[in-house]
């Protein structure tokens, strides 16, 4: 059934016209499987070109006819020793792919210096033929550019999702370790297949029984089914473990028998999971226990934990999305106040985990003024992949857009040119240890991620973390191709459907660098009315701060200068009204109702046009989808065009409660070519 399960992968048989060539260029598969990664790259080989090329390809111990494929490294495969030279700067997840001649005969060679590598190159050669590409004259080399590359589960070990809208946890911890549900495998291809080669098991809310030996026995033999695809586990840890689960009194990390609790601790785990990748540190946001409870620092916190786990290889990921319990004068500070003093203080085995934006997801951020501030600190990237303030899993938002303008934003940290990816993969301030997260969007639903084009979302998150200098649209092109057809007709309105939606979430929700909007707790749908409760920065009055004067939240010097904390040429772009961009004026302004816009309209009459056009993507989306019937399988087509349907209601729901609401400030009419009121 077309129900979405195979994601990506789905290997489904090339048209006709197209075949022949590939058929002449995959006469033999020439791939050693003598260990358990070259064996899921030989069975992916197998099942991807039986699959595409409608039959299996003929298994050969070495390439003795044109057109074989020649897959391995010059340990597993004689006939590849001579490339030797050739893979020098690929490391160990680095391949080529190259068409050349062996003993004379004509070769697509996919090699490697390790098996992790020449399965990366295999998932990169079914991509090719995927995606309808030639095998001729292919000269590629591949290399990741950052080398953590994890996704975070928010799973809860009662298989609870926080802010998961694809159904319970696939982890069924009940019952682990002794049944490995198949689905565990699948997993581990789709992950591999783009190259995310970790994975943090349980929510960075996490109960402590997530260390204990049941749990870990568990998390042992999902470590297994990964192995093999190169994916490491990773464990979210409570602060508070040695008391809930330790019996100690004290979690204090300058204390020494929280440090040998924790030190014992990581022995346990990694002689139980040789490979552990490390820990996911959540401490001192929101409510959750850390070293300040103790008066001490993120880095006192953070360093407890590394050397623990330095011995063993691991590493810990310190989150640096935390905001104390004290009212803030502005939350968006936060963070870069606790952290920065703390720059050259961290361990060589940490990385601080950064937002892309400093406040929390919101359908657009500048980037996290932590980027470029920390320069002795190696800083990873945390996007969220799944859905929280953008929809759930019915809106169709490419998140490709949103990625890249967070990466290419450019920090001045070191003068123009100095932007977040280069912070992200290590190539800025020289950093070996280099990371990116993505909050997953994965669950039990047939098709894994609540809907098909969330699907795109993991795809490109993976894509991106490989190369965070990558493009949104040819990754999202690349995707289509895989996923729907590569029939242009198809390929093409896809692929603009998906650049254009994510502007037009932010249209339809919180144009003009308006944010946390949404309804409170579930964050879903609009609330600009949301205040009141235990804190200003859970309101929406907080960050939107309308009145009969303007709208929007003062940050710069005159209000609370959160701009200072950027760079220079960054503050003085940011913090002035002409030059601010303005898919950020509100974000750091407040601005009057009639202030002129590039346009030449207001401001209230501009905003609410970006509301209506944010409402008339959607409309066209789908006229675009309906156009594609018959062109994508029945089932998948139905239930995209279903949800499109859902996201317009919605689309006009945000519209209209935002600006019914905001129109009780402005006390304003509709600009002319505005939307009927409802
Ligand atoms: C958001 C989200 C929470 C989550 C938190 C985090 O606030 O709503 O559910 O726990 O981010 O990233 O820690």
């Amino acid at each position: 059934a077309e129900d979405g399960y195979d994601l990506w992968l789905r290997y489904r048989p090339l048209p006709a016209p197209v075949l022949k060539q590939y058929r002449d260029q995959g006469t033999q598969l020439v791939a050693p499987a003598d260990t358990a990664t070259q064996r899921a790259a030989r069975d992916e080989l197998v099942r991807g070109l039986s699959g595409l090329l409608g039959r299996a390809p003929a298994l050969a111990a070495q390439a003795r006819r044109d057109g074989a494929i020649v897959v391995g490294t010059p340990a597993s495969l004689p006939q590849l020793a001579a490339l030797q030279g050739e893979l020098e700067g690929l490391g160990e997840e680095g391949y080529l792919i190259r068409s050349t001649r062996i003993d004379g005969r004509a070769a697509t060679v996919v090699a490697a210096n390790t098996d992790m590598g020449a399965l990366y190159g295999s998932f990169h050669l079914l991509r090719l033929v995927q995606t309808g590409q030639p095998l001729a004259g292919l000269d590629l080399r591949e290399a990741p550019k950052v080398k953590v590359r994890v996704l975070n589960h928010w799973d809860n070990l009662d298989r609870y999702v926080e802010r998961g809208y694809a159904g319970e946890s696939i982890w069924d911890w009940h019952k682990l370790p002794d049944w490995l549900d198949p689905r565990y495998t699948d997993y581990a291809r789709a992950n591999a297949s783009v190259g995310i080669n970790g994975t943090v098991l349980n929510n960075v809310n996490t109960s402590a029984l997530a260390l204990t030996p049941m749990y870990l026995e568990k998390a042992a033999a999902l470590a297994s089914v990964f192995r093999p695809y190169g994916i490491k586990v990773y464990l979210s840890a409570r602060f508070s473990a040695p008391i809930e689960i330790g019996g100690l009194a004290t979690a204090d990390p300058l204390d020494p028998a929280v440090r040998q609790w924790w030190k014992d601790k990581a022995d346990e785990i990694y002689r139980t999971i040789p490979d552990f990748g490390g820990f996911l540190v959540k401490a001192n946001s929101e409510g959750q226990p850390g070293p300040q409870d103790y008066g001490r620092s993120h880095a006192d916190g953070a360093n407890m934990l590394a050397e623990a786990l330095a011995p063993h290889g691991g590493i810990v990921m310190w989150r640096a999305f935390v905001y104390s319990h004290e009212e803030p004068d502005d939350r968006h500070k936060q963070a870069y106040n606790e952290f920065v003093p703390h720059d050259g203080r961290f361990a060589d085995n940490v990385l601080v985990q950064v937002k892309n934006g400093a406040i929390d997801f919101q359908p657009r951020e500048p980037f996290h003024p932590l980027f470029g501030a920390m320069p002795r600190t190696p800083l990873m990237m945390e996007f969220q992949i799944t859905k929280e303030y953008l929809g759930f899993a019915t809106h169709l938002v490419y998140l490709g857009p949103l990625y890249e303008e967070a990466l290419r934003a450019d920090t001045h940290a070191r003068g123009p040119g100095s932007t977040v990816a280069k912070i992200v993969d290590g190539s800025l301030e020289g950093h070996a240890l280099t990371g990116m997260a993505g909050v997953a969007n994965i669950g039990v639903d047939r098709n894994w991620s609540g809907s098909h084009f969330d699907q795109a979302n993991w795809y490109v998150f993976g894509r991106m973390a490989w190369d965070p200098h990558a493009g949104a649209e040819d990754i999202a092109r690349d995707w289509a191709r895989m996923t729907f057809s590569t029939d242009p007709a198809v390929v093409e309105p896809v692929v603009s459907m998906m650049m254009g939606s994510h502007q037009a979430v932010v249209d339809y929700m919180t144009p003009l660098g308006l944010h946390h909007l949404m309804g409170r707790g579930h964050h879903y749908g609009p609330g600009p009315w949301v205040e009141g409760g235990p804190r200003a920065d859970w309101t929406s009055v907080y960050y939107h701060r309308a009145d009969a004067r303007g709208i929007g939240f003062d940050r710069t010097a005159s209000g609370s200068n959160a701009v200072g904390q950027y760079a220079p040429p960054v503050a003085a772009q940011f913090g002035n009204l002409d030059t601010v961009p303005e898919e950020f004026l509100l974000w750091f302004h407040h601005v009057p109702w009639d202030h002129r816009m590039a346009s030449g309209r207001s401001l209230w009459d501009e905003l609410v046009l970006r509301y209506d056009r944010g409402v008339d993507y959607v409309r066209g989306m789908r006229r675009t989808w309906a156009a594609l019937e018959g062109k994508v399988d029945t089932e998948r087509h139905h239930q995209v065009a279903v949800f499109l349907g859902i996201q317009e209601k919605e689309a006009k729901w945000w519209r209209d409660a935002s600006i019914a609401y905001f129109q009780t400030f402005s006390q304003r009419p509709l600009p002319e070519g505005a939307a009927p009121p409802p």
